[in-house]
Formats: C-alpha cells, sequence, structure tokens
C-alpha cells in the first residue's frame, strides 16, 4: 500500500497519511487513489505541505479539472484553482448569526445542484485558517439513502425535484436559518433557468443510490401538489441532516479534502467577518449529465 488509512471520527469518510504526491505517482497509486474517492465519498489527506503544485497533482488523480468561469476567482498563476479569501476585501453575503457578523456561510448544498451537469467532486485545502469557526460540513447522502424506510424508498424512487440557483440565503424554501442580512454580495453573478433533477440520483459510476435534496436550492416535487411536496421535502431534508451521515471538519493549515460531490452535500460554517480565512479550491468536472433545464411552458402549468 502507498498511504495509509483510517476511519474519520463518527464513520462517515477516511483520512489519509504517507502519501507522496508528485506528478511521477504511479498508476496504481492514482487508481487506488480513485477508489478510495468513489469508495468512501470524503477523504482527508493531512501532511501534504503547503505548494499549490501538490494540490493540483493530486486533483489531477480524480479527472479533468474545470478553471473556475470567472478570472477574479482564479488563483493567480494557476487557472485551474480557486482562491476563497477575504483578506483584500470581500465579494459574499455577510449575515448575522447569534450577534455575529459572519462570513462566508453555506447551508448544505451539492455544488451546481442548479445546474445540468453538476460537477464530479471537489478538494479544498486550508491555506490560513481563522481563529474561530470556519469549518466546513460533508454529508453522505448514499448513506441518507440507505437508512430511509422501504415504504418511502419506493414512494420517492422516479420523482423529479425542480431547483434553482441561490445567490443568498433569500431564495432558500427549506431549513434557511435565520440569519440577519448585514451586506449583500458584491458580486455581480449570472442568471441560470431552473432545473429538474431525479430526486433519487443513481451515482454514475458505483451504480448507488442517492438522495437528492440540496437545502440550497431545492424547491419542489414536479406534478406534486404544494403542500405534499413541501411536506416530504421537508421529511427527507430532517432525515438527510441527522448527525450520523455527517462529518463535521476544524481545519489544520494544508489540510486537503476531496470529496465525491454526487454522492455528498456539504457546509460551511462561515467565520468572523473580521478573521481572515484563506482557502484553495479545485473543482474536478463532471462528465454525466444528471439534470434537465425546466421549459418554461412546463413552469406555467406548475404555477397553474
Ligand atoms: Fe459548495
Amino acid at each position: 500500500m502507498t498511504f495509509n488509512k483510517k476511519p474519520l471520527p463518527g464513520g462517515v469518510g477516511v483520512e489519509v497519511t504517507g502519501l507522496e504526491v508528485s506528478d511521477a505517482m504511479s498508476s496504481t497509486t492514482v487508481a487506488a487513489l480513485r477508489e478510495l474517492w468513489l469508495e468512501a465519498g470524503i477523504v482527508l489527506f493531512r501532511g501534504l505541505g503547503t505548494s499549490p503544485e501538490v494540490l493540483l497533482q493530486l486533483s489531477r488523480c480524480f479527472g479533468e479539472l474545470e478553471p473556475h468561469p470567472i478570472e477574479h476567482f482564479r488563483l493567480p498563476g494557476y487557472p485551474e484553482l480557486i482562491l476563497l479569501s477575504n483578506e483584500k476585501g470581500l465579494t459574499g453575503p455577510v449575515y448575522a448569526f447569534d450577534g455575529v457578523p459572519t462570513y462566508g456561510r453555506i447551508p448544505w448544498h451539492t455544488d451546481l445542484a442548479f445546474a445540468t451537469t453538476p460537477n464530479a467532486g471537489a478538494l479544498l485545502r486550508m491555506v490560513k485558517k481563522s481563529a474561530h469557526g470556519g469549518q466546513t460540513g460533508w454529508l453522505d447522502t448514499a448513506m441518507a439513502w440507505e437508512a430511509l424506510d422501504e415504504q418511502t424508498k419506493a414512494r420517492i424512487e422516479g420523482l423529479e425535484a425542480k431547483y434553482i440557483f441561490c445567490a443568498d440565503l433569500s431564495g432558500m424554501r427549506f431549513n434557511r436559518q435565520a440569519g440577519e442580512l448585514l451586506q449583500a454580495s458584491s458580486k455581480n453573478l449570472p442568471s441560470f433557468p431552473p432545473v429538474a433533477h431525479p430526486l433519487v440520483w443513481v451515482h454514475p459510476q458505483t451504480g448507488q443510490r442517492i438522495l437528492n435534496v440540496s437545502t440550497l436550492n431545492i424547491q419542489c416535487i414536479l406534478g406534486m401538489p404544494e403542500r405534499e411536496s413541501d411536506a416530504l421535502i421537508q421529511q427527507l431534508i430532517e432525515h438527510t441532516l441527522q448527525p450520523q451521515f455527517q462529518y463535521i471538519h476544524d481545519w489544520e493549515e494544508n489540510d486537503i479534502v476531496l470529496w465525491d460531490n454526487r454522492r455528498t452535500m456539504h457546509m460551511a460554517f462561515g467565520h468572523p467577518v473580521d478573521e481572515v480565512r484563506v482557502v484553495q479550491r479545485s473543482t474536478i468536472r463532471g462528465t454525466v449529465k444528471m439534470g434537465r433545464i425546466i421549459e418554461e411552458e412546463q413552469q406555467q402549468e406548475e404555477t397553474a
């Protein structure tokens, strides 16, 4: 074995140590890493040093990388890496949670849940951690599907839900946290049409069934009366957010976490706005279309 692995506390995800990352990693090591990614869904790497090259070399083991479409977000000199930092000003919204002006809070979601082809995964590396807060949570949605009762599994199979792009918490219909908006996002964000995705995804590589309830984006179940749809989504979200499906990571600098975006949700807890936090991130491009854009006629039918 070219690296060691052990389950993370709580049993969701694994930790890898003893891995040597370089451009010359053997095909056996790369294959073992890919297998672990699909098997565990969430992989924590520690002790891999501080260079952006290491993050890139490790990221490329899992597929083709997706540069951020907006140049402003790219790490200078590394187009495939994203730099998220509040060191030189704020771009995202600021909320007051429990009286603390908080930056970087993003509720449980799947990346690109509002797109037809979500990305396959991502890697996040802590460069500078904030003195307080700043944790990131991951949640295994395959485990959540598995734990549903048979009746619910049968009821939701084949249903489709509508997902929208949300620039801040105000567009959320479910599980919205009571944070007061102190400062809106200064990002000039494009708009996206709503999409329909199966409520139960079948993972394109493992065949696992996955409960697809990205809380930031989900709006309703198509073709179901609103009351029934709201009650079912609420029930599924409460089920999915149970602590036994979660891993909450307290970062050390230079930790890297890799996740399978098709099989997990994640959440950024945010940190006090006056504390600096810097992370780098890469995105593994999605290759399989999981949803479709909802045509306008259908939206009109839906609201009729
Ligand atoms: Fe995300």
